[in-house]
């Protein structure tokens, strides 16, 4: 059977480090409770003149290495993210130049944080049909872009950085599952107002800040804890496979309380998920796809290995994927 497997990955978090002691200068916050309430320590920030596509280009060379493709052989570019270079044209295409992807189409895909799963879900569709051989997926995001500085609610959570995976066919492993969901019930919880064609820019829309992120975080903690879980036991169950089977975790990364919550209800031990949001914070549709990648280059994941990956974030949106590792087609 002809699957999608994972063949490259990269990752690129930009230089510039900001602490939790580095935010206790800026708002009414301490180390202590960013700590404690999130595991986070410190993230990345992006300088102002780097758009989300030069840190999705750094990533994305670093995966086409990784698979030894040269960029003319790409099929198809998925970038994910809810911080795009410009409202359009799609950052993919941005991407698609400036990496030199002559053949490829490109497009955004937008899913809040589960975007760069939702990406490996649509690019393993392509391979799988016979359509396209060699699919890159991005996750990138410039979320200080769109944060509010003066919102400890969610100034302290977020963070920079771009992974990305090269997708090729196999027949034997990769993709095994995927299970997508959405709750549009829950859009008011996790969103930003204005620059769309429900609140166009105007001088009011900056003057009331409507061009940042706000969210309600306790209700999107009750749901991230109850769909990590059950995403996680329904794509398990697709794959015709037990948690007993899965070696790794890869979850995304927004807060160790939630994470530690999916490991005990998975029933999984602690080196099997991968975690490193104490040191990149929240990076949205970045997460999975960073976390993945540096998940390999520690020699954390192994050929053969089945790697679960599992994401929440603003629509409301949940997505998770099966992946039995296999590098070597
Ligand atoms: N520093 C100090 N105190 C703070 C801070 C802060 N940065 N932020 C909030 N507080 C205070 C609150 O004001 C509140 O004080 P009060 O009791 O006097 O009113 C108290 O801490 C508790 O606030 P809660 O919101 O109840 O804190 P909670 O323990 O729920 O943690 C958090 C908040 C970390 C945001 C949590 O709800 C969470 O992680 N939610 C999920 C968020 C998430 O994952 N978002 C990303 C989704 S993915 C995407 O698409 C981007």
């Amino acid at each position: 059977m002809r699957r999608a497997t994972i063949t490259g990955w990269g990752k690129y978090l930009p230089p510039n480090v900001m602490t939790n002691k580095d935010l206790e200068q800026i708002v009414d916050t301490t180390d202590e409770w960013i700590q404690k309430r999130t595991g986070i320590k410190q993230r990345r920030i992006a300088d102002e003149d780097t758009a989300t596509s030069d840190l999705a280009l750094e990533a994305s060379q670093e995966a086409l290495k990784k698979a030894n493709l040269d960029p003319k052989d790409l099929d198809l570019i998925i970038v994910s993210t809810v911080t795009p270079d410009m409202v359009f044209p799609a950052t993919a295409c941005i991407i698609q130049d400036k990496i030199g992807a002559d053949n490829a189409a490109a497009f955004d895909l937008e899913a809040g944080c589960s975007g760069f799963v939702y990406g490996l879900s649509v690019g393993a569709q392509f391979i799988e049909s016979g359509l396209y051989d060699n699919v890159l997926i991005i996750g990138a995001e410039t979320l200080s872009k769109i944060t509010d500085w003066d919102d400890r609610n969610t100034c302290v959570l977020f963070g920079d950085g771009a992974g990305a995976a090269v997708l090729q066919p196999t027949d034997k492993g990769g993709f095994l599952s995927f299970d997508l969901g959405s709750d549009g019930s829950g859009a008011d919880a996790l969103y930003m107002e204005a620059g769309g064609s429900l609140n166009p820019a105007t001088l009011e829309t900056v003057k009331n800040k409507k061009h940042f992120i706000r969210m309600e975080g306790n209700p999107v903690f009750k749901f991230a804890v109850k769909t990590m879980k059950n995403a996680s036991l329904d794509v398990i169950k697709k794959a015709d496979l037990t948690t007993d089977d899965i070696d790794l975790l890869i979850p995304h990364q927004a807060n160790t309380r939630i994470i530690k919550s999916a490991r005990r209800r998975l029933k999984l031990d602690e080196d099997e998920v991968y975690v490193n949001l104490p040191e990149v914070g929240n990076t949205s549709s970045a997460s999975v796809a960073i976390a993945m990648a540096e998940a390999k280059e520690k020699g954390v994941i192994q050929n053969g290995d089945h790697v679960l990956l599992v994401a929440f974030g603003a629509g409301l949106t949940w997505a998770a994927g099966v992946l039995e590792w296999n590098e070597n087609i």
